[in-house]
């Protein structure tokens, strides 16, 4: 049996790819100084792997402009209050969905309280999706933004960006995507489709270390800047310099997490071009480079698109595996006539997430026992989304039991739930 099966990637995604813990190793002792806060050489070195995990993140995302526009913070949740905040005035309007989590729900509440934002949040359907022409009647000439979570965190199913974005473009009303759930595993599209602002967690499906993060802003888009400090530049001036991404980020960068972000990107890339040579098996073949040097060379190998190109390839892979391994749970699931999947039937519109509720077993007392007498870590309760629960019917019942397998979930966990499953049913 194995100690730990862990099924909460929707938390965080865990284990990272060697790679990013080599390389943060690496990094920390080799060139472990501030960027951007002197001349020296290893300050040169430490602004280069920002600013190409800068680039390499903008083209992950399907952002092609000025890798300036690239803002890190310190987790999904910074970055919203960052872009929420910096975006939406006192006395406007806003609209969002009945799915958000509670790092944009909470957000908005202190917003609505704090600077009488008026908030139209579309209830979400009980199937986990939100009615594209009900957010549509909500738009105004008014409306600030038009805030939108990309996937569920409780369920997993990924709203119609692309039918959003059309029709926020249509209304002049600029979007704010939350890809916390999407970011690795499904594409963001961001130029594409037009979206003022992409806030990402690092930690989740981008492999980064916990305590990592970042936003994208569209060119054009200003955001104001709600924190203010050193930047390393323009230090004589008594205001927050106005250029991103310095408006945005004041003081020292989280560099260890910035470095596991780089190195996850570089691992990425290299799946894609393994699975890009027809080989589309396990092992990955991915070798981290051996220090910073090497791994700031092998960043530049290829073109911003052709990076976004292997990538793409890359999380294309990882969804199907995580796809498999959630029907497979669903599947033994559904087995007991006591359980319900939450949510609809799965379809390729939704990521490795799942929620489900026993008739007479609490959700937390299920969790507890798969954690102990299992080892299986998953999540239960309301997962920070009470106004996804209040859409799914499970605010007042005690939520659900979440569980989320990973890229790196094997048989042996899966078999591992569903004897524990099992036992306890
Ligand atoms: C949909 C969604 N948005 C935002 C967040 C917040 O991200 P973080 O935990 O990095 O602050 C999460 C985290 O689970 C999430 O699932």
């Amino acid at each position: 049996m194995k100690e730990n099966v862990y099924l909460d990637n929707a938390a965080t995604t865990w284990p990272k790819p060697e790679a990013v813990y080599h390389f943060m190793d690496r990094f920390s002792r080799d060139v472990g100084v501030n960027a951007g806060r002197g001349s020296h050489a290893l300050a040169a070195d430490a602004e280069q792997l920002v600013l190409q995990t800068r680039r390499l993140l903008g083209a992950f995302a399907g952002c092609f402009g000025p890798a300036d526009r690239v803002v890190f913070a310190s987790n999904g949740t910074d970055a919203l209050n960052t872009a929420i905040n910096g975006l939406v005035a006192p006395d406007s309007h806003v609209v969002t969905t009945g799915l958000e989590h509670n790092a944009v729900a909470r957000v908005l509440n202190h917003a609505r309280r704090d600077k009488r934002v008026e908030v139209t949040a579309v209830p979400g359907m009980p199937d986990g999706y939100v009615d594209v022409s009900a957010v549509a009647a909500a738009l105004r000439s008014d409306t600030a933004a038009l805030i939108v979570n990309h996937a569920s965190n409780v369920v997993g199913t990924v709203q119609a960006l692309d039918e959003l974005a059309v029709m926020a473009r249509g209304a002049g009303v600029p979007m704010i995507v939350d890809a916390a759930q999407t970011i690795g595993v499904l594409p963001i599209d961001m130029d594409k489709h037009g979206f003022a602002v992409v806030a990402f967690p690092g930690h989740k499906g981008l492999f980064g270390p916990m305590g990592s993060g970042g936003l994208i802003v569209a060119e054009g888009v200003e955001l104001e800047g709600l924190r203010f400090g050193g930047t390393g530049v323009d230090s004589a001036s008594e205001f927050q310099p106005r250029a991103l991404p310095w408006r945005l980020e004041p003081g020292t960068l989280g560099m260890p997490g910035i470095a596991g972000l780089h190195a996850a990107q570089l691992w990425f890339r290299a799946l894609g071009e393994q699975l890009d040579a027809g080989d589309l098996e396990p092992p990955w073949q991915y070798t981290p480079p051996a220090d910073v040097e090497a791994a700031l060379e092998r960043a530049l190998d290829v073109s911003a698109i052709e990076h976004a190109r292997l990538c793409r390839l890359a999380m294309a892979h990882i969804h199907s595996v995580e796809c498999a391994h959630i029907a497979t749970i669903e599947q033994v699931l559904r087995s007991y006539a006591d359980v319900t999947v939450l949510g609809c039937a799965r379809t390729s519109a939704q990521v490795a997430t799942l929620s489900f509720v026993h008739a007479h077993i609490d959700a937390q007392e299920v969790a507890d026992r798969l954690d102990a007498d299992f080892g299986v870590c998953c999540r239960a309760g309301l997962q920070c989304a009470p106004w996804a629960h209040r859409s799914l019917g499970t605010l007042d019942t005690g939520g659900t039991v979440r569980l989320s397998p990973g890229f790196f979930t094997d048989e042996q966990d899966l078999a591992q739930l569903s004897a524990g499953l099992a036992e306890i049913f």
